[in-house]
């Protein structure tokens, strides 16, 4: 049998300590969550609906780094449940046999080593949240029986015969391919729907240019406030950040600049070679990294109709800044200018 400290390092159990610090948890709920895409916005605004209703299951469906735990805790902290435990359990990361018991408790005899009966996390929750992360990695075995006490809000511990009444919010996490998973049958539909009575999408930050630039720059004045030197990011910085594909999302991006303010300590400005993901950005295939394509109709296009969709494609990647469109495009910027659409619009949240 694996260790329990294995166990007990994918729980992060007993975020209930003083109340000071659930007031500043509460008060903060969703201010941690950076972002003015509208995507984000609205998923802010569901969430904080949700959190409302004291009972009712979440479903947070996302990447992995999108925020899913950032708006579990959310939730739970802005929740009347505030004061009551967050628990949190990865479900991908504890062995089957342990998962069960974890989540369900155990008797004392109940297998061989249960020396001592033990409460599961549905119990310890109590009136708090259960938060069941990678919920798409639950074992088959072990989905009737969540299915079994998120419905009849009861559970019995392993070889136990006492009903226990579980007061818990469930909120669980699973990445965009959960609906394929119920498609092949490996996940329960009927376990599915049951999760899924309110569903919150966190969409890829790729997908959120606007978010991108923002984050980065809060990541950036954290790093920079511990140092005590401000830092801005160079136009081609931007460039690179806005063009790179985030597989890792937030979590990635925040790494990303943590490592750049480092890299950059004798400068105030970050240049892209210090966020080091040029040269994955340079070896990534076609329609890996892009803000949009350019379709040649089976009728042909003008190579000058190409030459100006492409710059207009990758200002929109900059921004709206020419030098570094020029650079990318490796062309000089009065050369870009006479590429250029004749009214390029200019975003308004960059300036060269
Ligand atoms: N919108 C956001 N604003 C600020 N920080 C974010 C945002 N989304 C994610 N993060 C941060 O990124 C990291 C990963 O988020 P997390 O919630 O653990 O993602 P997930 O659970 O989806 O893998 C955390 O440090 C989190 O605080
Ligand atoms: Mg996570």
């Amino acid at each position: 049998m694996p260790s329990t400290f294995a166990t007990r390092s994918a729980v992060t159990n007993a975020d209930g300590g003083s109340a000071a610090r659930f007031a500043t948890e509460r008060a903060f709920a969703f201010r941690n969550v950076i972002g003015t895409s509208s995507s984000i916005r609205d998923a802010v605004k569901l969430a904080t609906r949700v959190a409302a209703a004291r009972r009712t299951t979440v479903l947070l469906i996302g990447e992995t780094g999108t925020g899913k735990e950032l708006f579990a805790r959310g939730i739970h902290y802005s929740s009347e449940a505030a004061a009551d435990p967050f628990v949190a359990i990865n479900c991908a990361a504890i062995p089957e046999n342990l998962l069960e018991s974890e989540l369900f408790g155990h008797e004392r005899g109940a297998f061989t080593g249960a020396d001592a009966r033990k409460q599961g996390l549905l119990e310890l929750a109590a009136a708090g949240t259960l938060f069941l992360d990678e919920v798409h990695h639950l074992p088959p075995a072990l989905q009737p029986k969540l299915l079994r006490a998120l419905e009849s809000r009861q559970v019995r511990r392993l070889g136990g015969f006492e009903e226990i009444a579980i007061n818990c919010r469930i909120i669980a996490a699973a990445g965009p391919l959960l609906e394929q998973v119920v498609a092949t049958g490996e996940f329960r539909e009927d376990l599915y729907y049951r999760l899924n009575v309110f569903s919150i999408v966190l969409p890829p930050l790729r997908d959120r240019l606007e978010d991108i630039d923002v984050i980065a720059r809060h990541f950036l004045a954290q790093e920079t406030r511990e140092h005590q030197q401000p830092k801005a990011f160079s136009p081609d910085a931007i460039a690179a950040l806005r063009v790179h594909r985030w597989p890792g999302n937030v979590r990635e991006l925040k790494n990303v600049i943590e490592r750049a303010a480092i890299l950059s300590a004798e400068t105030p400005v970050i240049r892209a070679e210090h966020l080091m993901i040029q040269r994955r950005v340079m070896r990534s295939g076609p329609n890996e990294e892009s803000v949009g394509e350019i379709r040649i109709p089976p009728g042909g296009k003008l190579l000058a109709e190409i030459e100006r969709e492409a710059v207009a494609l990758t200002l929109k990647l900059t921004n709206g800044n020419q030098a570094a469109a020029a650079r990318l495009l490796g062309i000089s910027r009065p050369t870009l200018a006479k590429k250029m659409p004749p009214r390029t619009p200019r975003s308004d949240s960059e300036h060269s």
